[in-house]
């Protein structure tokens, strides 16, 4: 069993069809910005598994340090007894945190559960039910998790009552009150803030809500940054209400936005963060983060996990950490970042575009286009009539064909873009050059 085609056959009779894939392939190495698949292929890979291998495929200190690791201690069980890695890697993280008051840490092993940690946490701090979430959010897939989630369907379709006691309120992206992406930022933030407000009147009284939860960058629904004066509005809801700020971190932390932390670029205080993905760069682990005086709340045994922050993972977390100082990596994500909008902003100019790219947003090294659409809906201002269909899939089946995996984002007709943070400027322009003639080519067979 060791051709391409026998493996895919293999894995097609026999992995579940409720995963999907975007290749039928398999990965055989990974090395920096780039993977080999068993077909031979050697592919630029723009996805980071997700936004997990920031530091690339394989950092050579990373993965020595795991190995190390390996060697000495796998699996330190977590409500038996603390291990050295895991409080290096508390060491490391605290001063990376946006706000010193974040002090008080629980690893868990994906962003999923470290979600669900956090939505536990802040109804046993606050003794309160509910949990506002935006449109467009995505937490994950397990229950309470699922949930919150408002960025797709398919994620839940089918498997209610899902958790109760959630609500609802607009993210300010333009496509949600039915708007151009011209519109202006303090009109959505005004919009947005306005809307809270209607919820909390009408909906969740502030004495139900335990918490507001929001990704300072939504993922899965567009990659869309929120205004710093969403996120100041927010907390100072929160603030007025005695509810708590949860901000989910886990696909646009560490350095992925160009600060180690998204929120940041508000200057917001966090009350509960979570964090995964980058945190390990591709080892399984996530972070919860809050402040003492509100995890001291928490009754011993209330947390835990079998496999809660494994030691060959935190060890790999500590060399992610130690790595992103030495080889300065926030300043590679500036540089990077402005050769990507540039370039990006002058395919959107070009008339032979015909006006198909509807938007270019996002932070450092967390990107989008978006593609407009002749048939999103008869309502949205934003359909272009003559817009070839299906953008967005078509252009990244394109780039996959030329070697770059590239992701879609979303219910609109966005790609996004989620190179390694540490990516050099000719793998970058090699990866800005395929996508630009994948568009060019897909625009011009309509
Ligand atoms: C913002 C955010 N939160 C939570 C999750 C869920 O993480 P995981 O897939 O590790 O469970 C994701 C995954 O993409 C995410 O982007």
């Amino acid at each position: 069993m060791s051709t391409q085609s026998s493996l895919v056959e293999f894995g097609q009779r026999h992995v579940t069809k409720g995963l999907g894939r975007i290749t039928e392939d398999v990965f055989q190495k990974g090395e920096g910005s780039w993977v080999t698949m068993a077909s031979g292929r050697r592919i630029l890979d723009f996805t980071c598994g997700i936004g997990v291998t920031n530091l690339g495929h394989c950092h050579p200190k990373v993965s020595k340090a795991a190995a190390d690791q390996c060697l000495s201690l796998v699996h330190g069980q977590c409500s038996i007894a603390f291990h050295e890695p895991y409080l290096q890697l508390i060491e490391r993280l605290i001063p990376m945190m946006p706000d010193p008051s974040l002090d008080s840490f629980f690893f868990w092993n994906s962003g999923s559960e470290a979600v669900e940690g956090a939505l536990k946490m802040a109804r046993q701090m606050t003794r309160k039910t509910n949990i506002i979430t935006m449109q467009g959010a995505y937490h994950g897939r397990t229950f309470g998790a699922m949930a919150v989630t408002k960025s797709k369907t398919i994620y839940s379709d089918g498997v209610a009552p899902l958790m109760p006691g959630v609500f609802t309120t607009p993210f300010p992206y333009w496509h949600h009150f039915n708007t151009s992406p011209t519109s202006s930022e303090d009109e959505l933030v005004r919009a947005s803030l306005y809307q809270l407000e209607l919820l909390l009147q009408q909906q969740t009284a502030p004495t139900d809500t335990a918490a507001i939860l929001v990704e300072p960058v939504i993922g899965e629904g567009g990659y869309v940054p929120a205004p710093p004066a969403f996120m100041r509005g927010l907390r100072e809801i929160c603030d007025k209400h005695g509810m708590l700020l949860i901000i989910d971190e886990v696909q646009s932390g560490f350095g992925r936005t160009g600060k180690n932390f998204a929120i940041e670029y508000s200057g917001v205080r966090p009350d509960i963060m979570t964090m995964a993905k980058g945190l390990a760069n591709g080892f399984p682990l996530s972070a919860i983060v809050s402040r003492k005086e509100l995890t001291d709340k928490l009754k011993p045994g209330s947390m835990g996990g079998t496999y809660a922050g494994n030691a060959v993972s935190c060890a790999a977390a500590v060399a992610v950490a130690d790595a992103f100082k030495e080889e300065k990596i926030l300043d590679n994500v500036q540089a990077r970042s402005q050769e990507l909008f540039s370039a990006l902003n002058g395919l959107r100019s070009k008339s032979s575009l015909n006006g198909n790219i509807l938007d270019v947003r996002g932070q450092g090294l967390m990107v989008a286009v978006e593609f407009a659409s002749p048939s999103h809906s008869a309502n949205d201002p934003a359909v272009l009539a003559s817009a070839p269909k299906s953008l967005a899939s078509r252009v990244t089946k394109r780039c996959l064909e030329k070697g770059m995996f590239l992701l879609t984002t979303s219910v609109y007709e966005t790609v996004r873009f989620i190179p390694p943070l540490n990516i050099s400027q000719e793998d970058l322009a090699k990866g800005v050059q395929i996508f630009v003639e994948a568009v060019e080519e897909i625009v011009k067979e309509g």
